[in-house]
Protein backbone atom coordinates (compact mmCIF):
# COMPACT_ATOMS: atom_id res chain seq x y z
CA UNK A 1 0.00 0.00 0.00
CA UNK A 2 1.20 3.22 -0.59
CA UNK A 3 1.76 5.75 2.04
CA UNK A 4 -0.97 8.56 3.38
CA UNK A 5 0.88 11.60 2.84
CA UNK A 6 -0.41 15.12 4.43
CA UNK A 7 0.87 18.33 4.01
CA UNK A 8 0.63 20.96 6.69
CA UNK A 9 -1.23 23.96 5.56
CA UNK A 10 0.97 26.37 6.88
CA UNK A 11 4.12 24.56 5.02
CA UNK A 12 6.25 27.33 2.63
CA UNK A 13 7.13 30.78 2.45
CA UNK A 14 5.03 32.84 5.18
CA UNK A 15 3.93 36.40 4.99
CA UNK A 16 7.32 38.43 5.71
CA UNK A 17 9.32 35.93 3.22
CA UNK A 18 6.95 36.29 0.83
CA UNK A 19 6.56 40.04 1.32
CA UNK A 20 10.84 40.56 0.93
CA UNK A 21 10.87 38.20 -2.39
CA UNK A 22 7.90 40.29 -3.83
CA UNK A 23 10.22 43.27 -3.15
CA UNK A 24 12.97 41.84 -4.62
CA UNK A 25 11.63 40.60 -7.39
CA UNK A 26 10.06 44.00 -8.76
CA UNK A 27 12.89 45.69 -8.26
CA UNK A 28 14.67 43.34 -10.36
CA UNK A 29 12.26 43.24 -12.76
CA UNK A 30 12.44 47.43 -12.81
CA UNK A 31 16.15 47.48 -12.89
CA UNK A 32 19.13 46.44 -15.06
CA UNK A 33 22.13 46.77 -13.03
CA UNK A 34 23.19 44.29 -10.25
CA UNK A 35 20.95 43.37 -7.07
CA UNK A 36 22.34 43.40 -3.64
CA UNK A 37 21.06 41.68 -0.33
CA UNK A 38 22.69 41.96 2.86
CA UNK A 39 23.16 38.54 3.73
CA UNK A 40 21.62 35.93 1.73
CA UNK A 41 17.74 37.17 1.41
CA UNK A 42 16.27 34.04 3.08
CA UNK A 43 17.63 30.63 4.40
CA UNK A 44 17.25 28.30 1.40
CA UNK A 45 19.92 27.44 -1.48
CA UNK A 46 17.04 26.58 -4.63
CA UNK A 47 15.96 30.40 -4.09
CA UNK A 48 19.32 32.19 -3.69
CA UNK A 49 20.75 29.61 -6.87
CA UNK A 50 17.33 30.65 -8.83
CA UNK A 51 17.97 34.52 -7.70
CA UNK A 52 22.02 34.31 -8.75
CA UNK A 53 21.03 33.84 -12.11
CA UNK A 54 19.24 36.86 -12.43
CA UNK A 55 22.26 38.92 -11.18
CA UNK A 56 20.76 39.45 -7.41
CA UNK A 57 23.79 38.17 -5.37
CA UNK A 58 24.80 39.10 -1.62
CA UNK A 59 26.87 41.95 -0.85
CA UNK A 60 30.68 41.21 -0.36
CA UNK A 61 32.11 42.87 2.49
CA UNK A 62 34.27 45.32 0.42
CA UNK A 63 32.20 46.10 -2.33
CA UNK A 64 31.39 49.28 -3.86
CA UNK A 65 27.39 50.08 -3.16
CA UNK A 66 27.34 53.04 -4.66
CA UNK A 67 23.77 53.55 -6.70
CA UNK A 68 23.08 49.87 -6.28
CA UNK A 69 19.91 48.77 -5.07
CA UNK A 70 20.89 47.14 -1.27
CA UNK A 71 17.68 44.55 -0.03
CA UNK A 72 17.64 44.64 3.47
CA UNK A 73 16.22 41.31 4.63
CA UNK A 74 12.81 40.08 5.98
CA UNK A 75 15.28 39.16 9.48
CA UNK A 76 15.77 43.14 9.57
CA UNK A 77 19.33 44.31 9.90
CA UNK A 78 20.73 47.12 12.57
CA UNK A 79 19.89 50.59 12.97
CA UNK A 80 23.90 51.03 12.63
CA UNK A 81 24.29 48.92 9.77
CA UNK A 82 21.49 50.85 7.87
CA UNK A 83 23.55 54.05 8.79
CA UNK A 84 26.80 52.88 6.91
CA UNK A 85 24.57 51.69 3.91
CA UNK A 86 23.17 54.98 3.28
CA UNK A 87 26.84 57.28 3.92
CA UNK A 88 27.99 54.83 1.10
CA UNK A 89 25.08 55.93 -1.53
CA UNK A 90 23.04 52.75 -1.75
CA UNK A 91 19.87 52.47 -2.47
CA UNK A 92 18.37 50.46 0.31
CA UNK A 93 14.90 48.81 -0.30
CA UNK A 94 13.87 47.69 3.21
CA UNK A 95 12.19 44.32 3.49
CA UNK A 96 12.03 43.96 7.30
CA UNK A 97 8.97 41.92 8.13
CA UNK A 98 6.57 44.06 9.43
CA UNK A 99 6.41 41.71 12.64
CA UNK A 100 10.46 42.10 12.98
CA UNK A 101 9.79 45.83 13.07
CA UNK A 102 7.36 45.66 15.52
CA UNK A 103 9.83 43.99 17.79
CA UNK A 104 12.80 46.26 17.05
CA UNK A 105 10.17 49.36 18.00
CA UNK A 106 9.42 47.69 21.55
CA UNK A 107 13.14 46.75 22.29
CA UNK A 108 14.19 50.67 20.89
CA UNK A 109 11.73 52.51 23.12
CA UNK A 110 12.54 50.16 26.30
CA UNK A 111 16.45 50.36 25.71
CA UNK A 112 15.83 54.24 25.65
CA UNK A 113 13.97 54.22 28.67
CA UNK A 114 16.47 52.71 30.47
CA UNK A 115 15.22 49.03 30.71
CA UNK A 116 17.88 45.87 30.62
CA UNK A 117 16.28 44.33 27.58
CA UNK A 118 16.56 40.21 27.22
CA UNK A 119 15.79 38.64 23.96
CA UNK A 120 14.75 35.12 24.22
CA UNK A 121 17.04 33.60 21.03
CA UNK A 122 19.40 31.62 19.31
CA UNK A 123 22.69 33.90 19.18
CA UNK A 124 24.31 34.73 15.78
CA UNK A 125 20.98 34.42 14.53
CA UNK A 126 20.57 37.37 12.19
CA UNK A 127 16.68 38.92 13.44
CA UNK A 128 18.56 38.43 16.94
CA UNK A 129 22.31 40.43 15.74
CA UNK A 130 19.50 43.19 14.61
CA UNK A 131 17.42 43.34 17.61
CA UNK A 132 20.69 43.51 20.00
CA UNK A 133 21.54 46.68 17.94
CA UNK A 134 18.43 48.51 18.55
CA UNK A 135 19.07 47.37 22.78
CA UNK A 136 22.22 49.01 22.35
CA UNK A 137 24.11 47.93 25.50
CA UNK A 138 21.39 47.20 27.36
CA UNK A 139 20.70 44.05 25.20
CA UNK A 140 21.27 40.69 26.11
CA UNK A 141 20.84 36.99 24.19
CA UNK A 142 19.17 34.53 26.56
CA UNK A 143 18.90 30.89 24.57
CA UNK A 144 16.58 29.58 26.73
CA UNK A 145 15.26 28.23 30.30
CA UNK A 146 18.81 26.81 31.24
CA UNK A 147 20.26 29.93 30.27
CA UNK A 148 17.76 32.44 32.25
CA UNK A 149 18.82 30.70 35.28
CA UNK A 150 22.69 31.92 35.24
CA UNK A 151 21.06 35.78 34.63
CA UNK A 152 21.94 38.04 37.64
CA UNK A 153 18.67 39.70 38.94
CA UNK A 154 17.49 43.14 38.94
CA UNK A 155 15.04 45.77 39.23
CA UNK A 156 13.28 45.92 36.19
CA UNK A 157 13.69 44.29 32.90
CA UNK A 158 11.88 44.13 29.19
CA UNK A 159 11.89 40.59 27.87
CA UNK A 160 11.05 39.84 23.92
CA UNK A 161 11.13 36.42 21.73
CA UNK A 162 12.99 35.51 18.20
CA UNK A 163 9.74 35.74 16.08
CA UNK A 164 10.48 32.21 15.48
CA UNK A 165 10.82 31.08 18.74
CA UNK A 166 9.10 28.26 20.24
CA UNK A 167 6.12 29.41 22.65
CA UNK A 168 6.69 26.41 25.15
CA UNK A 169 10.99 27.69 25.43
CA UNK A 170 9.42 31.43 26.15
CA UNK A 171 6.74 30.56 28.49
CA UNK A 172 9.29 28.51 30.55
CA UNK A 173 12.31 30.93 30.66
CA UNK A 174 10.23 34.05 31.24
CA UNK A 175 9.09 32.20 34.33
CA UNK A 176 12.72 32.20 35.44
CA UNK A 177 13.15 35.82 34.55
CA UNK A 178 10.07 36.76 36.45
CA UNK A 179 11.62 35.42 39.63
CA UNK A 180 14.20 37.21 39.30
CA UNK A 181 13.67 40.24 38.66
CA UNK A 182 11.02 42.89 40.48
CA UNK A 183 9.53 44.40 37.62
CA UNK A 184 9.14 42.41 34.19
CA UNK A 185 7.64 43.84 30.80
CA UNK A 186 7.52 40.85 28.69
CA UNK A 187 6.46 40.70 25.30
CA UNK A 188 5.42 37.75 23.42
CA UNK A 189 6.48 38.62 19.82
CA UNK A 190 6.63 35.09 18.31
CA UNK A 191 4.78 35.62 15.14
CA UNK A 192 1.43 34.60 14.78
CA UNK A 193 2.74 32.10 11.23
CA UNK A 194 5.27 30.90 13.22
CA UNK A 195 3.18 29.55 15.96
CA UNK A 196 0.34 28.41 14.00
CA UNK A 197 2.72 26.25 11.64
CA UNK A 198 4.77 25.02 14.74
CA UNK A 199 1.22 24.10 16.31
CA UNK A 200 0.48 21.96 13.11
CA UNK A 201 3.45 20.65 12.79
CA UNK A 202 3.04 19.14 16.48
CA UNK A 203 -0.36 17.41 15.32
CA UNK A 204 0.76 16.09 12.05
CA UNK A 205 3.68 14.34 14.06
CA UNK A 206 0.96 12.82 16.36
CA UNK A 207 -0.97 12.03 13.94
CA UNK A 208 2.07 10.26 11.74
CA UNK A 209 4.29 7.56 11.81
CA UNK A 210 7.33 9.61 10.50
CA UNK A 211 7.52 13.64 9.71
CA UNK A 212 9.46 14.93 6.95
CA UNK A 213 10.56 18.39 7.63
CA UNK A 214 12.22 20.54 4.61
CA UNK A 215 13.69 23.57 4.98
CA UNK A 216 17.36 25.10 4.78
CA UNK A 217 20.25 24.05 7.54
CA UNK A 218 20.86 27.41 8.45
CA UNK A 219 17.10 27.99 8.92
CA UNK A 220 16.16 28.30 12.74
CA UNK A 221 12.45 27.78 12.55
CA UNK A 222 12.67 24.79 10.36
CA UNK A 223 15.30 23.24 13.08
CA UNK A 224 12.51 24.15 15.59
CA UNK A 225 10.16 22.08 14.00
CA UNK A 226 12.08 19.38 13.88
CA UNK A 227 12.37 20.00 17.63
CA UNK A 228 8.61 19.91 17.93
CA UNK A 229 8.28 16.60 15.71
CA UNK A 230 10.64 14.20 16.72
CA UNK A 231 9.62 13.46 20.21
CA UNK A 232 6.43 12.36 18.83
CA UNK A 233 7.53 10.28 15.86
CA UNK A 234 10.28 9.50 13.65
CA UNK A 235 11.28 12.64 11.74
CA UNK A 236 14.16 13.73 9.68
CA UNK A 237 15.05 16.94 8.43
CA UNK A 238 16.27 17.54 4.87
CA UNK A 239 17.20 20.46 2.31
CA UNK A 240 15.53 18.55 -1.07
CA UNK A 241 14.30 15.54 -2.07
CA UNK A 242 17.79 14.25 -2.34
CA UNK A 243 17.99 13.99 0.95
CA UNK A 244 15.18 11.77 1.56
CA UNK A 245 16.53 8.22 1.83
CA UNK A 246 14.27 5.15 1.33
CA UNK A 247 15.22 3.26 4.70
CA UNK A 248 13.66 6.08 6.42
CA UNK A 249 10.16 5.10 5.43
CA UNK A 250 10.92 1.36 6.87
CA UNK A 251 7.47 0.09 8.30
CA UNK A 252 5.69 3.63 7.56
CA UNK A 253 2.07 4.41 7.05
CA UNK A 254 1.30 7.95 7.27
CA UNK A 255 3.57 10.45 6.53
CA UNK A 256 3.14 14.36 7.39
CA UNK A 257 5.10 16.85 5.73
CA UNK A 258 5.91 20.36 6.51
CA UNK A 259 8.49 22.94 6.03
CA UNK A 260 10.16 26.49 7.20
CA UNK A 261 9.13 29.60 6.43
CA UNK A 262 11.59 29.46 3.42
CA UNK A 263 11.04 26.83 1.86
CA UNK A 264 9.54 27.45 -1.72
CA UNK A 265 7.00 25.48 -3.21
CA UNK A 266 8.35 23.68 -5.61
CA UNK A 267 10.85 22.59 -3.22
CA UNK A 268 8.08 20.84 -1.12
CA UNK A 269 6.46 19.49 -4.23
CA UNK A 270 9.69 17.36 -5.31
CA UNK A 271 9.73 16.28 -1.72
CA UNK A 272 6.21 14.75 -2.05
CA UNK A 273 6.22 13.49 -5.25
CA UNK A 274 10.09 11.50 -3.70
CA UNK A 275 7.69 10.04 -1.02
CA UNK A 276 5.03 8.82 -3.38
CA UNK A 277 7.61 7.07 -5.44
CA UNK A 278 9.43 5.53 -2.64
CA UNK A 279 5.40 4.42 -1.16
CA UNK A 280 4.83 2.76 -4.61
CA UNK A 281 8.55 0.89 -4.17
CA UNK A 282 7.52 -0.07 -0.87
CA UNK A 283 4.32 -1.76 -1.95
CA UNK A 284 5.61 -3.87 -4.73
CA UNK A 285 6.87 -4.31 -7.99
CA UNK A 286 3.97 -4.18 -10.20
CA UNK A 287 2.18 -1.11 -8.48
CA UNK A 288 5.52 0.96 -8.78
CA UNK A 289 5.63 -0.03 -12.71
CA UNK A 290 2.35 1.37 -13.08
CA UNK A 291 2.97 4.56 -10.68
CA UNK A 292 5.80 5.37 -13.05
CA UNK A 293 4.01 4.25 -16.18
CA UNK A 294 1.18 6.60 -15.30
CA UNK A 295 3.57 9.45 -13.97
CA UNK A 296 5.37 9.20 -17.16
CA UNK A 297 2.33 9.68 -19.25
CA UNK A 298 1.04 12.30 -17.58
CA UNK A 299 4.24 14.64 -16.90
CA UNK A 300 5.70 13.66 -20.78
CA UNK A 301 1.91 15.83 -21.21
CA UNK A 302 0.54 12.98 -23.50
CA UNK A 303 -2.59 12.53 -21.51
CA UNK A 304 -2.80 15.86 -21.77
CA UNK A 305 -2.35 15.98 -25.67
CA UNK A 306 -4.37 12.93 -26.08
CA UNK A 307 -7.18 14.28 -24.09
CA UNK A 308 -7.52 17.18 -26.00
CA UNK A 309 -7.50 15.14 -29.31
CA UNK A 310 -10.27 13.03 -27.70
CA UNK A 311 -12.09 16.37 -26.54
CA UNK A 312 -11.49 17.48 -30.03
CA UNK A 313 -13.25 14.30 -31.68
CA UNK A 314 -16.10 14.22 -29.41
CA UNK A 315 -17.00 18.13 -30.69
CA UNK A 316 -16.99 17.11 -33.82
CA UNK A 317 -19.10 14.02 -33.17
CA UNK A 318 -21.59 16.30 -31.74
CA UNK A 319 -21.39 19.54 -34.59
CA UNK A 320 -20.40 17.57 -37.69
CA UNK A 321 -21.75 13.89 -36.34
CA UNK A 322 -18.73 12.46 -37.65
CA UNK A 323 -15.41 12.07 -34.69
CA UNK A 324 -13.00 12.88 -37.51
CA UNK A 325 -10.41 10.55 -35.97
CA UNK A 326 -7.69 11.21 -38.82
CA UNK A 327 -7.70 15.39 -37.74
CA UNK A 328 -7.79 14.28 -34.15
CA UNK A 329 -4.69 11.90 -34.54
CA UNK A 330 -2.91 15.22 -36.17
CA UNK A 331 -4.06 17.19 -33.12
CA UNK A 332 -2.62 14.45 -30.99
CA UNK A 333 0.85 14.85 -32.57
CA UNK A 334 0.98 18.69 -33.00
CA UNK A 335 -0.11 19.52 -29.14
CA UNK A 336 2.28 17.21 -28.05
CA UNK A 337 5.05 18.39 -29.46
CA UNK A 338 3.97 22.08 -29.05
CA UNK A 339 3.90 21.87 -25.39
CA UNK A 340 7.11 19.94 -24.81
CA UNK A 341 8.56 22.53 -26.97
CA UNK A 342 6.82 25.38 -26.01
CA UNK A 343 6.72 25.14 -22.15
CA UNK A 344 7.96 28.26 -20.55
CA UNK A 345 7.34 30.00 -23.86
CA UNK A 346 6.75 34.01 -24.27
CA UNK A 347 2.89 34.19 -23.01
CA UNK A 348 2.53 36.21 -26.19
CA UNK A 349 3.32 32.96 -28.10
CA UNK A 350 1.86 30.60 -25.61
CA UNK A 351 -1.58 32.47 -26.00
CA UNK A 352 -1.31 33.25 -29.88
CA UNK A 353 -0.56 29.48 -30.72
CA UNK A 354 -3.20 28.25 -28.60
CA UNK A 355 -6.32 30.54 -30.04
CA UNK A 356 -4.26 29.76 -33.46
CA UNK A 357 -4.31 26.16 -32.76
CA UNK A 358 -7.71 25.88 -31.56
CA UNK A 359 -9.40 28.05 -33.93
CA UNK A 360 -7.59 26.26 -37.11
CA UNK A 361 -8.16 23.10 -36.19
CA UNK A 362 -12.25 23.31 -35.17
CA UNK A 363 -13.68 25.96 -37.62
CA UNK A 364 -12.15 24.93 -41.41
CA UNK A 365 -13.46 21.58 -40.93
CA UNK A 366 -16.79 22.94 -39.69
CA UNK A 367 -16.96 25.55 -42.42
CA UNK A 368 -16.27 22.53 -44.96
CA UNK A 369 -18.95 20.63 -43.56
CA UNK A 370 -21.55 22.97 -44.11
CA UNK A 371 -22.57 23.57 -40.55
CA UNK A 372 -24.72 27.11 -39.31
CA UNK A 373 -21.36 29.89 -38.57
CA UNK A 374 -22.96 30.24 -34.72
CA UNK A 375 -22.46 26.70 -34.57
CA UNK A 376 -18.96 26.36 -36.02
CA UNK A 377 -18.17 29.68 -33.95
CA UNK A 378 -19.82 28.40 -31.08
CA UNK A 379 -17.29 24.94 -31.36
CA UNK A 380 -14.32 26.95 -31.91
CA UNK A 381 -14.85 29.34 -28.50
CA UNK A 382 -15.52 26.11 -26.89
CA UNK A 383 -12.34 24.23 -27.76
CA UNK A 384 -10.60 27.54 -27.49
CA UNK A 385 -11.69 28.31 -23.99
CA UNK A 386 -10.88 24.56 -22.76
CA UNK A 387 -7.30 24.85 -24.13
CA UNK A 388 -6.61 28.16 -22.77
CA UNK A 389 -8.32 26.66 -19.07
CA UNK A 390 -5.75 24.05 -19.61
CA UNK A 391 -2.80 26.11 -20.16
CA UNK A 392 -3.49 28.86 -17.46
CA UNK A 393 -4.52 26.87 -14.64
CA UNK A 394 -1.17 24.43 -15.64
CA UNK A 395 0.92 27.46 -15.55
CA UNK A 396 -0.30 28.08 -11.87
CA UNK A 397 1.36 25.78 -10.55
CA UNK A 398 4.44 26.88 -11.17
CA UNK A 399 3.96 30.53 -10.51
CA UNK A 400 6.01 31.14 -7.07
CA UNK A 401 8.74 29.04 -9.54
CA UNK A 402 8.34 31.13 -12.47
CA UNK A 403 8.15 34.61 -11.29
CA UNK A 404 11.68 34.03 -8.96
CA UNK A 405 13.32 32.35 -12.18
CA UNK A 406 12.34 35.34 -14.22
CA UNK A 407 9.65 33.24 -16.66
CA UNK A 408 6.65 35.08 -17.88
CA UNK A 409 4.42 33.25 -17.71
CA UNK A 410 0.47 34.23 -17.90
CA UNK A 411 -0.29 33.86 -14.66
CA UNK A 412 2.97 35.20 -13.62
CA UNK A 413 2.33 38.45 -16.01
CA UNK A 414 -1.67 38.43 -14.73
CA UNK A 415 -0.50 38.01 -10.62
CA UNK A 416 -2.39 36.74 -8.38
CA UNK A 417 -5.29 38.57 -7.83
CA UNK A 418 -5.97 37.92 -11.65
CA UNK A 419 -5.86 34.37 -11.67
CA UNK A 420 -9.62 33.74 -10.32
CA UNK A 421 -11.10 35.93 -12.91
CA UNK A 422 -9.26 34.87 -16.35
CA UNK A 423 -10.14 31.31 -14.63
CA UNK A 424 -13.68 32.86 -14.03
CA UNK A 425 -13.80 33.63 -17.73
CA UNK A 426 -12.67 31.11 -19.72
CA UNK A 427 -14.97 28.57 -17.85
CA UNK A 428 -17.77 30.88 -18.01
CA UNK A 429 -16.95 31.32 -21.93
CA UNK A 430 -17.17 27.23 -22.06
CA UNK A 431 -20.50 26.89 -20.35
CA UNK A 432 -21.78 29.38 -22.38
CA UNK A 433 -20.57 27.88 -25.88
CA UNK A 434 -21.58 24.20 -24.45
CA UNK A 435 -25.15 25.84 -23.65
CA UNK A 436 -25.44 27.62 -27.18
CA UNK A 437 -24.10 23.88 -29.18
CA UNK A 438 -27.08 22.09 -26.91
CA UNK A 439 -29.74 24.46 -27.38
CA UNK A 440 -28.62 25.01 -31.51
CA UNK A 441 -27.87 20.91 -31.65
CA UNK A 442 -30.81 19.04 -29.44
CA UNK A 443 -29.08 15.59 -29.40
CA UNK A 444 -27.92 13.73 -26.34
CA UNK A 445 -23.99 13.57 -27.34
CA UNK A 446 -24.54 17.77 -26.60
CA UNK A 447 -24.99 17.63 -23.27
CA UNK A 448 -21.80 16.36 -22.99
CA UNK A 449 -20.06 19.18 -23.60
CA UNK A 450 -21.26 20.01 -20.10
CA UNK A 451 -18.58 17.90 -18.58
CA UNK A 452 -15.72 20.53 -19.32
CA UNK A 453 -16.81 23.66 -17.85
CA UNK A 454 -18.28 21.86 -14.20
CA UNK A 455 -14.98 19.61 -14.19
CA UNK A 456 -12.98 22.98 -14.92
CA UNK A 457 -14.75 24.12 -12.11
CA UNK A 458 -13.72 21.71 -9.81
CA UNK A 459 -10.26 21.88 -11.03
CA UNK A 460 -10.09 25.55 -10.30
CA UNK A 461 -11.42 25.08 -6.87
CA UNK A 462 -8.65 22.20 -6.33
CA UNK A 463 -5.90 24.04 -7.33
CA UNK A 464 -7.19 27.00 -5.26
CA UNK A 465 -7.65 24.65 -2.14
CA UNK A 466 -4.46 22.46 -2.53
CA UNK A 467 -0.92 23.57 -2.23
CA UNK A 468 1.16 24.07 -5.01
CA UNK A 469 2.82 20.72 -4.21
CA UNK A 470 0.48 18.01 -5.45
CA UNK A 471 2.25 17.80 -9.28
CA UNK A 472 1.14 14.04 -10.49
CA UNK A 473 -2.38 14.37 -9.00
CA UNK A 474 -2.78 18.28 -10.24
CA UNK A 475 -1.66 17.43 -13.67
CA UNK A 476 -4.41 14.17 -13.92
CA UNK A 477 -7.33 16.48 -12.18
CA UNK A 478 -6.11 19.13 -15.02
CA UNK A 479 -6.67 16.71 -18.05
CA UNK A 480 -9.63 15.03 -16.30
CA UNK A 481 -12.03 17.46 -17.93
CA UNK A 482 -10.85 16.69 -21.74
CA UNK A 483 -11.22 13.06 -21.08
CA UNK A 484 -14.86 13.19 -19.25
CA UNK A 485 -15.96 15.40 -22.36
CA UNK A 486 -14.87 12.44 -24.68
CA UNK A 487 -16.59 9.78 -22.45
CA UNK A 488 -19.50 11.72 -21.64
CA UNK A 489 -19.77 12.23 -25.59
CA UNK A 490 -19.88 8.89 -26.70
CA UNK A 491 -21.60 7.16 -23.75
CA UNK A 492 -24.83 9.90 -24.78
CA UNK A 493 -24.11 8.96 -28.39
CA UNK A 494 -25.22 5.04 -27.68
CA UNK A 495 -28.94 6.74 -26.48
CA UNK A 496 -29.34 9.04 -29.87
FE1 LIG B 1 7.89 37.61 9.53
FE2 LIG B 1 6.95 35.66 10.98
FE3 LIG B 1 7.88 35.19 8.61
S1 LIG B 1 8.18 37.34 11.68
S2 LIG B 1 9.48 36.69 8.33
S3 LIG B 1 6.06 36.40 9.09
S4 LIG B 1 8.13 33.91 10.38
Amino acid sequence: MPFQIRVAETAGFCFGVRKALDKLLEIRNRTHGPVRTLGPLIHNEQVLEALKNRSVDELLPDEDVSGKHVILRAHGVTPDTRDVLKSRDAVICDATCPKVAQVQAIVKKYAQKGYPVIIIGDKGHAEVDGLLGYAGDRGRVVTGPAAAEMLEGGSRVCVVAQTTQDLQVFNETVAIIKEKFDECFEFNTICDATYERQEETRLLAVQSDAMVIVGGRNSANTKRLYEIAAPHCRSVMIQSASGLDPGFFKDVRRVGVTAGASTPAWVIRDVVDRIHAIGWQHSGRLPDRMYHCVRFLTMSHLTWAAGAAMGYAALMQVVAERPLWNVALIMLLLFWIWRIRGHRLNPHIDLGLTVAASIAAVLPLIIATKIHPAISASAALYFVSMMLTRLFLNDCLNVQADRIAGYRTLPVLLGDRCIPWVSGLTITVMLATSVVLIVMKPVPPAYGLLAAPILNLYCFRFLMRQPEWLTLRANLTLDMPFWFTALSVYILSWFS
